[in-house]
Formats: structure tokens, C-alpha cells, sequence
């Protein structure tokens, strides 16, 4: 085992998993941003552990080369020289029990006695191997956070054992549960658009709201990640967690308070709101595709069954929504990369559409308006027009707008769980999607195959037929 010491006192963070793809592309870059921006106190520590046989010097070069690729802030080489003080390589096997002494022994060595935030960028399956191991540190009794990649568990049963490990391992709100798109400019704006202008505020509800579509829209395929992938889908990958999230944030009531307690409970009514499918019904409610050539891609079974497309329509039993259809989706190898939420309004008249609002969540984040105004001239037709607001157009809002992570990690430094996942918001969200795939095995179990550079597979729209809706596609109207 290696790891040079750097005589400092004080608090750090130890990301198990710090020469992973995670680790180089986002956590780094986030750090040094905090760095530069003078948001670390100056004594804080960084430790990246992994199995690979690097000096401190070979992982400096590595971590060098990405932040010159992936900081936001622009990359200066006198601030990466104090800022590579902090920074420390540790070679061990996750797997190992008999490791952990020397690791913790390590922490002593570098003086790393203060609060200590640890980071699992790791394959789920180490989580609880590590959350055991680390119990001799006694975390109970100490300073010490813990930050939890997605998944959370691959179901409702193993995010419950993951869960009582963490609980018996941390104390209390010392677990932050991450998804990273609650860390992104545009989902938080989500609320400052609803409840701070009259304009949408009042009109956020049945009455006035025709559907929501919810989309995640990736271009590319597994890459390297087909193992995992492989075993989770986009069901569990990225519904679960980030759309449901997503999902809960345009549905909520509003908050007694926009304070974390309050809008994580006002999100939990979202879920607990959710109307069960009927188990016989689940075609009419999820659809899921695969794209052509999956199955030939690395560490992918030949035979594979798993989506890599999910389309669902959920519907909200409460006073607010009731009879709203909410159809999220989500995919790869699709026809674009985009994340938005799409809220179209009821029509007014016959000759005029209703109205559609679109929140930009990436890579382009803006607001986009669509309404209707008297067609110029003698005649007195009606005429579509469109409002788009391109937020990330403007270069000082993209400078000066912090990366998700760099959010998160601040918030969990500042104790604030505000822009992460609860425990029981998980727990609800596994029930029901959960039940779902046990529904579409049982009756449906269709899995429906797509081009690679199209929309996903054409039995989705047949969701939104039966209630005479169609999927808007978003960047038809961006472009046009
Ligand atoms: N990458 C992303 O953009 C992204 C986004 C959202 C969530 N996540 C989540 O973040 C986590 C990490 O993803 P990733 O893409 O960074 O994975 P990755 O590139 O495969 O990195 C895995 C890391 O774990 C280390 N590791 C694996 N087995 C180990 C063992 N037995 N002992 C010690 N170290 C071990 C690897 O070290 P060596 O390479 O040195 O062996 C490497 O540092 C996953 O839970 C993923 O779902 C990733």
C-alpha cells in the first residue's frame, strides 16, 4: 500500500473510487472550483483511493490532465500547484477487510482527525462491504458523512439492507443519498418559475394543465459501462431515482417554507400520491425498448433483456392532479441529448393551441414559451409565437453557474441536505417501480426493439394515444 503523507490538520474527504471515471470527470473539477473560489477551508484534505499502482506524483499528473479538460473555472497552474498540497493517493482492495486498519491508520498519519466526508464513487456492490469495514472507525462517535452514489440498491429489498448497514454505521442526517440532477441551475429553477410568478403559480393544476412530459434523452450508448448497465436499466438507472425526482419537484405542493424539510415533505406527498398501476393494465402505462446492437456491446449478455428505453405514464390521485397524465422517458442511443420537463397547457379555443412551457434542463438550459397572439394584418387568424430564454447562451451565467457537484459537495460540507434524496423517498420510489416491472413481467414482458438515432420504439406513443396526446418533441420547437 502507498500513500504519502502531507503533515495538515483538519477535515477532508476520502473518495473511494478517486481514479474512476466519477471521480476525474466531476468530483475533482468540483474540488478544485471550491478551491479556487477559496470555499474549502484551508486546511482540507482530499484522498482519492483506488487499486491502481500510482505514486502520489503519477495520480497528481492524472488529476492534472482532467481538471485542464473538465474545470469550469478556468485552469491556472499556480492554483492547481496549492491545490495539489491537498491532494493524496491511497492504493487498497475495497474487497480486503484486513486493509482497513492500515487505511485508518493512514488518516492518522496525514492528520486527517476533523470531519471527514466519505465519498462511495464506487460499483454499488462495495457499499456495504465498505459502510462494514469502516465501522471500526467508529463513525457513530466521530465526525463523519457519507455520500452514497446511485444506484441506491438494485430494488426495494437490497436499498433496505443498504439502508440499516448506513443507519447503524452513520449518524442520523449524516447520510447524504446523491442525485445529481437536484444539484442542476434548471431543477432548482423549477420552483423559483412555479411559485414566483402569478403567471404559472395559478395556473399549476388540472384545470389549466393538460399533460407532462418528462424527458432524459441520451445520444450515446453503455460505452464502457455495459457491465453495470447490464444489470440495472434505464427502469432503475435513471427513473428511480432522477426522473421520479424531477417528477416530484413539478408536481409538489407548495412548501410551507422553502426550507429542506419542507420541500423534501411536500416532494414525499408527490410519492405517496402516485396512483398504483393496476397490474393488468401495466401496457397502457410502460412501455420499454432496446436499442439494436445492445446486446453485441462489451460485458452485455448475448441475450440480454434489459431496457436501455423505459416511456411511463403516471398519473397523481390528489386534488390538484387528478387527470393529469405525467409521461416521463428516458433513453439511450436516442435522437438527441436533451433533459427537459414539457408542460402543455388545455386549449382555450378551437383555432388556438394550447399554450406549451418548456424548462430546459441540459445541455441547454433556458425557458422556452409557446402562446398565441392575433395574426398580424387585416385578418383575424391566430398565430403561434414563442418566448425562448437561453440562460446557459449567456457566457457570465455559464461562468459563473457552479456544476452540480460542485453544489453538492458544498452542501454536504455545510451539513445541508437540502438538494439531496431522503431515505423514504427512495423507499417509495423503489415500491412502485418495483411493482411496475413486476406488473410488465407478469403481463406485458414485451421488449420492444429501436434504431440507434431515433425517438425510441414507436409502441410508446400508443401511451399517450388512448388519451388523444402525442409526445412533443422539444427540440422541434427549440430549433424552429
Ligand atoms: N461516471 C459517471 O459519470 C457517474 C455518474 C453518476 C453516477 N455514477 C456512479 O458513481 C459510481 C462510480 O462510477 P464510475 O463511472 O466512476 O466507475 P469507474 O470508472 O468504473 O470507477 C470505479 C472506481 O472504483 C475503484 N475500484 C473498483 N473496485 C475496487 C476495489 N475492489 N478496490 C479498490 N478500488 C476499486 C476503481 O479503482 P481502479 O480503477 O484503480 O481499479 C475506480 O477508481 C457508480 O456507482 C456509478 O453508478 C457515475
Amino acid at each position: 500500500m502507498t500513500g504519502q503523507a502531507l503533515m495538515s490538520n483538519g477535515s477532508g474527504i476520502v473518495i473511494f473510487g478517486g481514479t474512476g471515471d466519477l471521480a476525474y470527470r466531476k468530483l475533482f473539477p468540483a474540488l478544485y472550483n471550491l478551491h479556487v473560489l477559496e470555499e474549502l477551508p484551508t486546511d482540507y484534505q482530499i484522498i482519492g483511493i483506488g487499486r491502481r499502482d500510482y505514486s502520489r506524483w503519477d495520480y497528481l499528473t492524472i488529476v492534472k490532465e482532467w481538471l485542464q479538460k473538465y474545470s469550469r473555472v478556468k485552469y491556472l497552474e499556480e492554483r492547481f500547484t496549492d491545490f495539489s498540497e491537498r491532494i493524496h493517493y491511497y492504493k487498497m482492495d475495497f474487497d480486503k477487510a484486513e486493509q482497513y486498519p492500515d487505511l485508518l491508520a493512514y488518516f492518522d498519519e496525514i492528520k486527517l482527525q476533523g470531519e471527514v466526508i466519505f465519498y462511495y464513487a464506487v460499483a454499488p456492490q462495495y457499499f456495504l462491504p465498505i459502510t462494514k469495514n469502516l465501522s471500526i472507525r467508529n463513525c457513530r462517535l466521530r465526525e463523519c458523512k457519507v455520500i452514497v452514489e446511485k444506484p441506491f440498491g438494485d430494488d426495494l429489498t437490497s436499498a433496505h439492507a443498504l439502508s440499516k448497514e448506513l443507519k447503524q454505521s452513520f449518524l442520523p442526517g449524516h447520510v447524504y443519498y446523491i442525485d445529481h440532477y437536484l444539484g442542476k441551475e434548471m431543477i432548482l429553477n423549477i420552483m423559483t418559475i412555479r411559485f414566483f410568478n402569478s403567471i404559472f403559480k395559478g395556473v399549476w393544476n388540472k384545470d389549466f394543465i393538460e399533460s407532462v412530459q418528462i424527458n432524459a434523452f441520451e445520444t450515446v450508448g453503455v460505452e464502457s459501462r455495459g457491465g453495470y448497465y447490464d444489470e440495472s436499466g434505464a427502469l432503475r438507472d435513471m427513473m428511480q431515482n432522477h426522473l421520479f425526482q424531477i417528477l416530484s419537484i413539478v408536481a409538489m405542493e407548495e412548501p410551507t417554507a422553502m426550507e429542506s424539510e419542507e420541500i423534501k415533505a411536500a416532494q414525499l406527498k408527490v410519492f405517496q400520491d402516485l396512483k398504483p398501476i393496476v397490474p393488468t393494465e401495466i401496457g397502457k402505462h410502460l412501455v420499454l425498448g432496446q436499442y439494436a446492437g445492445y446486446r453485441q456491446e462489451d460485458k452485455v449478455a448475448p441475450d440480454s433483456q434489459t431496457e436501455t428505453y423505459a416511456a411511463m405514464k403516471l398519473l397523481i390521485d390528489n386534488e390538484r392532479w387528478q387527470g393529469v397524465p405525467f409521461y416521463i422517458r428516458t433513453g439511450k442511443k436516442l435522437f438527441s441529448r436533451e433533459s427537459e420537463v414539457i408542460i402543455q397547457f388545455k386549449q382555450t379555443a378551437k383555432e388556438a393551441e394550447g399554450n406549451i412551457l418548456i424548462i430546459k434542463i441540459q445541455p441547454d438550459e433556458g425557458v422556452y414559451l409557446k402562446f398565441n397572439i392575433k395574426k398580424p394584418g387585416k385578418e383575424n387568424g391566430v398565430q403561434v409565437v414563442k418566448m425562448d430564454f437561453c440562460q446557459s447562451c449567456i457566457l457570465e451565467n455559464r461562468i459563473n453557474t457552479p456544476e452540480a457537484y460542485e453544489r453538492l459537495l458544498k452542501a454536504c460540507m455545510n451539513s445541508d441536505q437540502s438538494l439531496f434524496s431522503k431515505w423514504d423517498q427512495i423507499e417509495l420510489c423503489w415500491n412502485f417501480i418495483d411493482q411496475a416491472i413486476d406488473s410488465y413481467q407478469k403481463y406485458s414482458g414485451a421488449l420492444y426493439p429501436y434504431q440507434a438515432g431515433t425517438a425510441g420504439p414507436k409502441e410508446a406513443d400508443h401511451l399517450l394515444l388512448h388519451d388523444q396526446h402525442y409526445w412533443i418533441e422539444a427540440e422541434m420547437f427549440l430549433e424552429g
